[in-house]
């Protein structure tokens, strides 16, 4: 009988392997142009940092975790963000001494959501979290370095920006907001009606159409913020205009997840259809003292892969080549002695070299080659060892150049 992979949970088969090698290598590259360091955490953690963390009221916790009995001993979940985590680990290894924070992951995200396109089950994060900074400068470094990011692989995705107030002009808002909700609950959906008591934010982010009217009334935050969040917003706005990175303000923009408070921003593209977000992050400020640790300002944000892969892909980008360089042909036994040495000392210079351990019929070698696109296929037998000259074919021309096989490292390495 056969075993199927399971719904919303994908492999990645090495055709597909370049392009998401291209996009960690890219974001290793420039997150640490900005001084991003590297942190793993497990994929596992106690089932009460998420409930605490993202919060008991959020979609993700109630109905999207992963969570199991770890044989009758603790409540475990498969990690549905990397954010709680991060903050936690933080705090068991008592990093807040060491001044500012800045910290890169990758890695595979679990929510048991409805599989469609750019949503899966399991899925994989790009994420960066700064502790300690409460400046809006960080911000604004932080949004632009994703901005640099996405730019250098082409992509153009829409910034979106908002502020989420604290804790200080946000309950006066929900109040009114709620009051709000409780007088339109009947033009509202099911939906609508069972976030607005517990999560009323969220009841912005409803994309049913007869909602939306009702909706595009609802009193708004952003022009309640108190003087410390205006400043705040004020000056992450000015910093982008000052980068040139380019937003819109987007005061319905609320985020799954509970932490957040001021700045919360997504980056979103066309090419994905109804899951258009490619990223999203913001500040949360309160997170790492809720889950135990000294009051610590931080921001971050988590980009998905799978999204971030269907963008390159609809844009046409091939990712990149990986050819091998050259492919050694065995003409005989000889050849086939001598074959994996050569090969061995390519490989050795850094030369990215193939060949069909199989031997067997030439024909069948040079298939072997075309089907992997290697460059060039040197022929190797007895004639070729006894005169130590060889030919190299060059597989794209099917022009030949005859080569001192003294000179074979030479004629490839650079
Ligand atoms: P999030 O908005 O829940 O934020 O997820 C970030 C990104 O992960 C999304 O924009 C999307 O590209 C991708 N993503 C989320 N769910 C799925 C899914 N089911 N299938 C495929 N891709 C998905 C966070 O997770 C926060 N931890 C971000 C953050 C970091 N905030 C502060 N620091």
């Amino acid at each position: 009988m056969k075993i199927a992979g399971v719904r919303g949970m994908s492999d990645l088969l090495p055709g597909d392997a370049s392009r998401w090698q291209q996009m960690e290598r890219t974001a290793r590259e420039v997150f640490a142009l900005y001084g991003y360091r590297e942190v793993r955490t497990p994929a596992v953690e106690h089932a009460a940092l998420f409930a605490r963390g993202v919060g008991e009221t959020t979609d993700i916790v109630r109905k999207e975790m992963y969570v199991f009995e770890d044989k009758g001993e603790e409540t475990l979940a498969l990690r549905p963000e990397g954010t709680a985590g991060a903050v936690r680990a933080y705090i068991e290894h008592g990093c807040h001494v060491e001044g500012p924070q800045k910290w890169f992951y990758a890695g595979p995200m679990f929510r048991r959501e409805r599989p469609q396109k750019g949503r899966y089950r399991q899925f994989h994060q790009i994420g960066c979290e700064c502790f300690g900074v409460a400046e809006p400068g960080i911000d604004v470094e932080q949004i632009a370095m994703l901005h640099d990011y996405l730019g250098r692989l082409c992509v153009k995705a829409e910034l979106r920006l908002n502020s989420v107030g604290d804790g200080q002009c946000r309950p006066p808002y929900l109040d009114d907001l709620r009051a709000f909700l409780a007088a339109r609950k009947d033009s509202l959906c099911p939906d609508c009606n069972e976030r607005a008591e517990k999560n009323p934010l969220r009841v912005l982010d409803c994309k049913v159409d007869s909602c939306q009217p009702v909706l595009s009334g609802a009193p708004s935050l952003i022009d309640r913020l108190c003087a410390g969040c205006r400043e705040h917003f004020d000056a992450v706005k000015g910093g982008l205009d000052a980068m040139g990175v380019r937003y819109r303000i987007d005061a319905r923009l609320v985020r799954g997840l509970d932490y957040y408070v001021r700045t919360a921003y997504e980056f979103s593209s066309d090419a994905l259809g109804a899951q258009s977000a490619v990223a999203g992050g913001g500040r949360y400020d309160g997170l790492v003292e809720a889950l135990g640790g000294p009051p610590t300002p931080a921001i971050g944000f988590a980009l998905g892969e799978e999204r971030l892969a269907l963008i390159l892909a609809a844009g046409g980008r091939s990712p990149p080549d990986e050819r091998p360089e050259v492919f050694l042909i065995a003409a005989d036994a000889q050849g086939a002695r001598e074959a994996p040495l050569r090969a061995l000392a390519l490989r050795q210079a850094g030369v990215a070299c193939e060949l069909d351990l199989r031997f067997g019929k030439l024909a069948r070698q040079f298939r072997q080659a075309e089907r992997v696109r290697a460059r060039f296929a040197v022929v190797l037998g007895g004639d070729e060892l006894a005169s130590g000259r060889a030919k190299v074919k060059n597989l794209d021309t099917r022009e030949e150049t005859p080569v001192a096989l003294a000179d074979l490292l030479a004629r490839f390495s650079r």
